[in-house]
């Protein structure tokens, strides 16, 4: 006798229970082909797909990209490794300084063409964005990575995290960044369509987006804002023949990290940029979200993972980040009042 013939057995009242059991069988089975077919396209989009060809980008056509924060750390490297597939770039970042010395170093090493522009992006002043029109001014562009972004110095209350950190950290990661947008998208419309190839703007997520941060409130909230707000103009910009991703990163080894080893899980901006560049487009990690990667192997499958077990949104994943950062708020606090006893 079978499971559910047995339950046929205890005459009509059962019937209402197999058809449950048969529903939730369906559904399990719809649940398991789901997760087998996601984790597949995990797996073929990080190893076994060849790497994206930039020339449907307008690479090595003279076309420029435009890339902010780009003297230090993530945006130093799509500066160079964007270089080295035949763009043509638009540096710009705060010092100048770091400025020159990259466009100099690329000019010679790519053969390429690089203008700089040193701004502050925390000023929200109309002259920074007229600079900004004046640096793009004439150019053909078909690319522009919104990488410039602030976290706070150290992990703080959000009751107690000072005025000048909010403003900033909401300035830098959202207004500049959707206006500089505003400017410099139309540009991409125009410059695609005359080169006849695509445009793509890329702009830097964070997990600390992607899971609500404990601690990092104000910096996980303007991530999370990017997120939405990037997936919403996917969908506007999908017609003009540009693609639109937002890039989620867990921890790669920087000044704003303030990480200076690579491990597993720690890569470091050369290879973080390395797998984005190779994977544009596709999901890998964020099998879950639209017009969304999580392009590095080991965030990849952390994202997965936790995507498919706890969920970024429940009570366990915001207990856990909330303990992670209160020790390392305290470990930082300790490091600061050691240094202040030195000095
Ligand atoms: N590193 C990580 O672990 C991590 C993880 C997830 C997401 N991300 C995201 O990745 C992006 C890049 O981070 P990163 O770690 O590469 O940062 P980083 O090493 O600190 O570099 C930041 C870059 O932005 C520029 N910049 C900073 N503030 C600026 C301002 N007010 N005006 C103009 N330029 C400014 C810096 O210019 P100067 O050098 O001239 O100051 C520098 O070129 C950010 O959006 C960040 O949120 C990073």
């Amino acid at each position: 006798m079978t499971f559910t013939s047995q339950f046929s057995a205890l005459g009509s009242d059962s019937k209402a229970l197999e058809a449950l059991l048969w529903t939730v069988f369906a559904l399990g089975v719809l649940k398991a082909t789901t997760f087998v077919l996601s984790f597949s396209s995990l797996v073929l989009d990080l190893f076994v797909l060849p790497g994206v060809n930039f020339r449907k980008y307008g690479a090595k056509k003279g076309q420029y990209c435009v890339i902010t924060g780009a003297s230090d750390g993530i945006g130093k490297e799509y500066a160079s490794q964007l270089a080295k597939r035949g763009f043509n770039l638009i540096l710009i970042s705060r010092t100048q300084s770091k400025l020159v010395t990259l466009k100099s170093e690329f000019e010679s090493k790519y053969d390429v063409k690089v203008r700089i522009l040193a701004i502050d992006i925390a000023e929200d002043v109309s002259e920074n964005y007229i600079k900004i029109q004046e640096a793009c001014s004439g150019l053909p562009i078909t690319i522009l990575i919104n990488n410039v972004g602030q976290s706070h110095s150290i992990p703080v209350p959000f009751l107690e995290t000072e005025e000048h950190e909010l403003r900033n950290i909401i300035t830098i990661n959202t207004t500049a960044t959707l206006k500089i947008t505003q400017l410099v998208a139309p540009l991409i419309v125009k410059s695609a369509k005359e080169a006849r190839c695509k445009g793509l703007i890329l702009t830097m997520g964070s997990f600390g987006g992607l899971l609500p941060t404990p601690y990092l409130a104000t910096y996980s909230g303007s991530k999370a804002f990017l997120q939405s707000w990037s997936a919403a103009l996917a969908g506007e910009m999908k017609s003009q023949n540009v693609d639109v991703e937002i890039v989620l990163s867990y921890l790669v080894t920087s000044a704003m990290s303030k990480i200076r080893r690579t491990s597993m899980m720690i890569p470091n901006p050369t290879q973080f940029v390395a797998a984005t560049l190779k994977t544009v487009g596709r999901r890998s990690g964020a099998q879950e979200r639209y017009a969304t990667m999580t392009p590095y192997w080991s965030h990849a499958l952390y994202h997965f993972v936790i995507e498919n077990t706890i969920g970024v949104y429940s009570k366990l994943a915001n207990s856990i980040n909330y303990t992670m950062h209160k020790s390392i708020r305290s470990r930082a606090l300790r490091k600061a009042a050691r240094q202040a006893k030195q000095q």
